[in-house]
């Protein structure tokens, strides 16, 4: 039996602390040993967002334990691990550079490789934790700060098909939360409510929903929910509101993902079309029936990470490194922490007050 590759990830770009050790079977299917994950939700709820110098903070006081206690909770030994995958970017830099020096200082004493991960790059790979997925795949990649159709070629080979030009889903979600007097973070909440209210009752806008190919749009949707809000008066107006918001945005993801279907067409011609669904707001069980529905129609094949493993995690971090390990891609102990890094590095900038689409 071959030794199969321990590889560490650690993931600190927000407001999650996370530190998990994954491995492979004989098969080649990776295992996830341990998955640690602190969030600081009571750090910043008082003041409704994430706090960067805060998190930085939080970040310094549990690095330590959250990674020892991956160690100790994978049943492995530190010797054993075989290489440090930390998250480089994007993110908030005073919160990137915690996980990033701490992962390249292991992986020193260790003496082991360190390879520098996209944050993006984690949640792209994140089903390939419990399912075999083959490239290329069509990905619709939805978080708190991105909203991206992606042309997955191969590992770190991105074709970006579309993106907002404004808010990410994410976001808007929190902000619609906010504006319902949910306590942050209020996006998750924003489902349970939804169930609750009639989808029918507001008429919310569905902004370059019949231009802009399959780039997408979600400011123009949080005016019209702060424009309403303002004049809700009772719970059941609240509910309603977050029926239709949850409504309205099904409405354009169903849209947006059939063109981008054919433009994944157009420059693949693969055997199996496989869309992957991934990020934060993948979580949204609506959101992934509808999709699957979606896939049913035009036969694609569907796949999600794990609900647990949508939001921020180390285990992506470390299916990235396990990838790169195999490829012997490692980098540098002066890799730089890089707030902006897109998957897709020749994709136009498309946000702000007159972008052409
Ligand atoms: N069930 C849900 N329905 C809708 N949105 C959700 C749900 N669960 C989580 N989210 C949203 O997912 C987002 C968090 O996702 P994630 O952790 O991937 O984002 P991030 O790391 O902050 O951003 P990025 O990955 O783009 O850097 C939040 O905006 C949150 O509101
Ligand atoms: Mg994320």
């Amino acid at each position: 039996m071959s030794k199969k590759p321990l590889i560490l990830g650690i993931e600190s770009s927000c407001d999650e602390t996370a530190a998990s050790l994954i491995t492979e079977n004989e098969q080649g299917i990776p295992v996830v040993l341990s998955n640690i994950i602190s969030s600081q939700v009571d750090v910043h709820k008082e003041f409704g967002g994430v706090v960067p110098e805060l998190a930085a903070r939080s970040h310094m006081e549990k690095i330590d334990w959250i990674v020892q206690k991956a160690i100790d909770d994978s049943g492995r030994k530190i010797e054993e691990i075989d290489a440090v995958a930390s998250t480089a970017g994007p993110g908030l830099i005073v919160c990137l550079s915690v996980g990033l020096s701490f992962g390249k200082a292991f992986a020193s004493a260790l003496n082991k490789p360190f390879i520098a991960v996209n944050h993006l790059e984690g949640h792209a790979l994140s089903p390939k934790l419990n399912s075999k997925l083959n490239y290329p795949y069509l990905l619709l990649l939805i978080s708190g700060g991105h909203s991206q159709f992606l042309n997955v070629q191969s590992l770190g080979k991105y074709k970006r098909l579309g993106t907002t030009i404004d808010d990410a889903l994410g976001e808007a979600f929190d902000k619609t939360a906010k504006l319902l007097g949910i306590e942050f973070p209020g996006g998750p909440q924003i489902e349970v409510l939804a169930k609750k209210g009639d989808p029918n009752k507001y008429d919310l806008p569905k902004p370059i929903f019949n231009k802009g190919g399959c780039n997408l749009s979600f400011a123009g949707l949080k005016t019209a929910i702060l424009r309403i809000a303002k004049n809700i008066k009772t719970e059941q107006e609240k509910f309603d509101l977050a029926a239709s918001f949850q409504k309205t945005v099904e409405e354009i993801l169903y849209k947006k993902t059939k063109i981008a279907f054919r433009e994944f067409e157009k420059q693949n011609k693969p055997k199996e079309k496989i869309f992957v669904v991934a990020g934060g707001v993948a979580a949204n069980k609506n959101i992934r029936s509808m999709l699957k529905d979606l896939c049913n129609e035009e036969n694609y094949k569907s796949m999600f990470p794990p609900i647990e493993l949508c939001g921020d995690n180390a285990a992506m971090i470390a299916m990235v490194g396990l990838e790169r390990f195999k490829l012997k891609q490692f980098n540098d102990l002066d890799h730089p922490a890089k707030p902006r890094w897109p998957l897709d590095e020749n994709a136009a900038f498309l946000k702000g007050a007159g972008v052409q689409l």
